[in-house]
This record gives C-alpha cells, sequence and structure tokens, in this order.
C-alpha cells in the first residue's frame, strides 16, 4: 500500500482536482485505489457522492476524533470504481477536539495501520489497496501533519500564478521538519506537480522557474489549465466523463511517473 499525500498551505493549487484524477488514472492502469478526504471543505466528497447521504454515516472527523471507529467503516465505494473515506464540515472541529487529544498527530497513521492488519488477516481482497491518495486542506495544522506522518511520499501541486514560490518554501521545510522531528522519518518529497499551466509569460516563466530550482523533483508531466477540468468538482474523475480529453491524457501521464517513482 503506497500512501500519497498531496498538500500545500495554499488553496486553489489543483490538490483536490489532482487527487481526484491521478486517483482515476491509477485506477485505469489496473491498481486499486482509495482515496481520503482530509479537508473539512469536503470538496473531493461532494464531487464524487451525494454528501446528505452521509447523514449518520462516520466519516473522517469520527475516525479522528473517537476511539473505536475504523477506517473501514467510513469506506464508500464510488461509481467510478475509486473508495473514499468521506470527509464533513465536522472535520473542522477536529483540529480543537484533538488539541489535548493523546498521540494526536498519530490519529491516521493508527487508523492506516489497523486497515492494513485487517485487510492482511481477514484477506479483505477489496481493502487491499495499492495506493492510498490523501487529499489535504490548505493550511499546516494537525490535519495535515496527520496526512503528512502517515504517507510515505508527497505530491506537492503547484498552481504557476505569479505568487506560486511563496509558501514552497516554508512548505519544503514543514516536511524537513516532520523528518526531523521523528513524527515521520521515512517521508519522501515523491515531486513538485506544476497545475494550471497556461499559454502565458507568467505560467512558464514559474514552470522554468521552478524546474531549474527544484530539478529532477518537479514530475515531467504538467498539467494544463483546462476549462473541462474546471468540471471535475461536479462531475467526477475527468477519466469518468471526458476519457479521451488532453487533461485525462496528462493525469494518464502523471500516474505512470508515479507508478515509476515509487517501484524504484
Ligand atoms: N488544470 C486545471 N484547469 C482549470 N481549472 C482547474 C484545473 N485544476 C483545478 N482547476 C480548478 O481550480 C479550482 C481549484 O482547484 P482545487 O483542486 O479545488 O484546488 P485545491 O484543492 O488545491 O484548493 C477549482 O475550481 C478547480 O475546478
Ligand atoms: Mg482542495
Amino acid at each position: 500500500m503506497h500512501k500519497l499525500a498531496l498538500a500545500i498551505q495554499k488553496g486553489g493549487t489543483a490538490k483536490t482536482t489532482s487527487t481526484l484524477c491521478l486517483g482515476g488514472a491509477l485506477t485505469l492502469l489496473g491498481h486499486r485505489v482509495l482515496l481520503i478526504d482530509l479537508d473539512p471543505q469536503a470538496n473531493l466528497t461532494g464531487s464524487l457522492i451525494d454528501k446528505t447521504a452521509l447523514e449518520d454515516r462516520p466519516t473522517i472527523h469520527t475516525v479522528l476524533t473517537e476511539d473505536n471507529v475504523r477506517l473501514a467503516d467510513t469506506i464508500l465505494a464510488t461509481d467510478c470504481g475509486i473508495d473514499l473515506v468521506p470527509s464533513s464540515m465536522r472535520l473542522a472541529l477536529a483540529e480543537m477536539a484533538l488539541i489535548t487529544a493523546y498521540n494526536r498527530e498519530r490519529r491516521l497513521v493508527n487508523a492506516l495501520d489497523e486497515l492494513e492488519e485487517t485487510a492482511a488477516q481477514s484477506g479483505e481482497g477489496e481493502l487491499l489497496y495499492d495506493f492510498v491518495l490523501i487529499d489535504c486542506p490548505p493550511s499546516l495544522g494537525i490535519l495535515t501533519v496527520n496526512a503528512l506522518a502517515a504517507a510515505d511520499y508527497v505530491i506537492v501541486p503547484l498552481q504557476t500564478g505569479q505568487y506560486a514560490l511563496e509558501g514552497l518554501n516554508d512548505f519544503l521545510t514543514t516536511i524537513s521538519g516532520i523528518k526531523r522531528g521523528k513524527i515521520n522519518p521515512h517521508l519522501e518529497l515523491l515531486g513538485i506537480l506544476l497545475t494550471l499551466v497556461g499559454n502565458n509569460r507568467v505560467s512558464r516563466d514559474v514552470a522554468a522557474n521552478v524546474r531549474e530550482l527544484m530539478g529532477n523533483k518537479v514530475f515531467k508531466t504538467q498539467i494544463s489549465n483546462r476549462a473541462i477540468l474546471a468540471e471535475t468538482g461536479m462531475k467526477g474523475p475527468i477519466q469518468a466523463y471526458a476519457p479521451n480529453s488532453e487533461s485525462a491524457q496528462e493525469y494518464s501521464n502523471l500516474a505512470q511517473e508515479v507508478v515509476n517513482l515509487v517501484s524504484k
């Protein structure tokens, strides 16, 4: 089970879109994929299921704040073959609830460990995931720390706009801190993903800049700014509603890169 967090402490960098569409592309390559929505805004959840159907069901919020709720009990199968651990607005309360909680940065680690054990013991094939993608909120609070504690790798989506580089260094420092502070010594930056790449000078300059600064830590694949992708919020992964689009192809290329990198 490869665990990947898509994170950076900024909104609008295509974290959620990339979680969804990378998940879709990995599924098409034949992998079992679980997506975890760790953002109280629950955009990922909303694009895969009808949120009103959640009502009394346990969500990631329940797993993080209550003992004895298993991650496995929150998992929902969705139409496109991707499984989801849903979020809800209530997750915003988790930050408060966790302030005094024991082992608060290891809640997701423990939940995923238990999931792996259950899958191994019971031979429950449907719980044997190849990839777990964690969609993070746009902040560096306890939720993102839980994701970085649990992940093997981080993917950092970076919007190639004017202020793209602001915040990147802070985030890379956070990753180093997580490693050095022993929260997760094995955490690795899998790559920086250039997103919303437009056909304009700012976008090209930023992309060139980041490639020069970060070298082979930048994915070769970059995701272009295309109107069709703005619809993923309502329609699920791009592969489900525009399988032959250039955007679907870009995420498919990314998936191939990711598979190659994690199998090294
Ligand atoms: N490649 C793209 N081209 C055009 N619009 C995009 C693209 N990627 C994301 N978007 C749109 O940009 C907005 C922010 O994306 P989102 O994935 O929600 O970012 P984040 O999760 O980092 O806040 C959303 O409205 C989304 O539909
Ligand atoms: Mg998001």
